[in-house]
């Protein structure tokens, strides 16, 4: 068998209209609200870095140039703040530069679903296995969910995505295996089913927004058949890897929440504040007066 090509490489799809989130995302990129003090899909980009990822592209659309600003060097305010002695931030910001070339962007003029924002991009996927995360889902996790995932993959080979139980009434939300067999940690997957009626759902373990997933996810893309919601799914893509390829469902370690939910980035901000040494005595301190 030859041996597993590395996972260097991430998709982030951030082409989403953010409806959820109106009127805050009229004009402002969904992936540019701060949880704390950071934008979303920074929080996104240092857990791929985590994970060993080098090569990213955003897929963006209409009104996202905001998220591609973000990760240029802001040449005049590094000058500023070094002349006034603000290092700290200085330190942090020099922290987040990106390796010179190491992030392309590609456009999805319209957007039709997440199987067809990923399918635009192929060319920079080339060959290769290719990590996705979806920055609206944010990971609370010792170790980067990502980094869960590459970790996986090396002992599995094959496709990986990261999976969660939920309440059988919400499974209609999201991505649900057809479980093969149950390993624990691991999960074997014999098919997979976009938002199903609770009903006739396979289980109530969901995919969430991180993913491992082979090349060869780009050619049942390319046919673009319209499921849930009329959209191209990648949950439909990538179920016809199933029986071609491993497939597997990780329950990974540590918290999702779901930032494109307003009650779900409001959790994100108290979670986030609390984990903070600068932030958590002030929190805790007006939280009380909430109680
Ligand atoms: P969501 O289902 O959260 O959709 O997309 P959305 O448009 O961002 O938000 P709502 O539901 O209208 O509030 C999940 C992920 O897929 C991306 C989104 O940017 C998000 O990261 N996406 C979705 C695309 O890039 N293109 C699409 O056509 C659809």
């Amino acid at each position: 068998m030859s041996a597993l090509k590395p996972l260097k490489k991430a998709v982030l799809p951030v082409a989403g209209l953010g409806t959820r989130f109106l009127p805050a995302t009229k004009a402002l990129a969904k992936e540019m609200l701060p949880v704390v003090d950071r934008p979303l899909i920074q929080y996104a980009v240092d857990e791929a870095r985590a994970a060993g990822i080098e090569q990213f592209c955003l897929i963006t659309g209409r009104g996202k140039t905001s998220i591609v600003e973000h990760f240029d060097v802001a040449y005049e305010l590094e000058k500023t703040l070094e002349e006034r002695g603000k290092l700290d931030i200085l330190a942090e910001l020099r922290a987040m530069a990106m390796e010179p070339g190491s992030m392309v962007t590609v456009r999805q003029q319209v957007p039709m679903g997440l199987g067809h924002a990923i399918w635009c991009a192929r060319a920079f996927i080339g060959d290769d296995p290719f990590a996705i995360l979806l920055p609206d889902d944010l990971m609370l996790c010792e170790e980067s969910c990502t980094a869960q995932l590459a970790t996986a993959y090396r002992e599995t080979g094959g496709n990986v995505v990261a999976i969660e139980e939920v309440p059988r009434d919400r499974v209609n939300r999201y991505g649900v295996l057809d479980v093969a067999e149950d390993k624990g940690r691991l999960v074997s997957v014999k098919g997979l089913v976009e938002k199903p009626a609770p009903e006739v759902a396979p289980s109530n373990l969901t995919i969430i927004g991180r993913y491992v997933l082979m090349p060869e996810v780009i050619g049942h893309l390319a046919r673009m058949e319209r499921g849930a919601g009329n959209e191209v799914q990648l949950t439909d893509g990538m179920a016809r890897l199933i029986g071609t390829q491993p497939f597997h469902g990780l329950r990974y370690e540590g918290r999702r929440f779901d930032c494109g939910d307003k009650a779900g980035f409001l959790e994100a901000q108290i979670a986030f504040a609390l984990k903070r040494p600068d932030m958590a005595p002030a929190v805790r301190e007006f939280l009380k007066r909430y109680s």
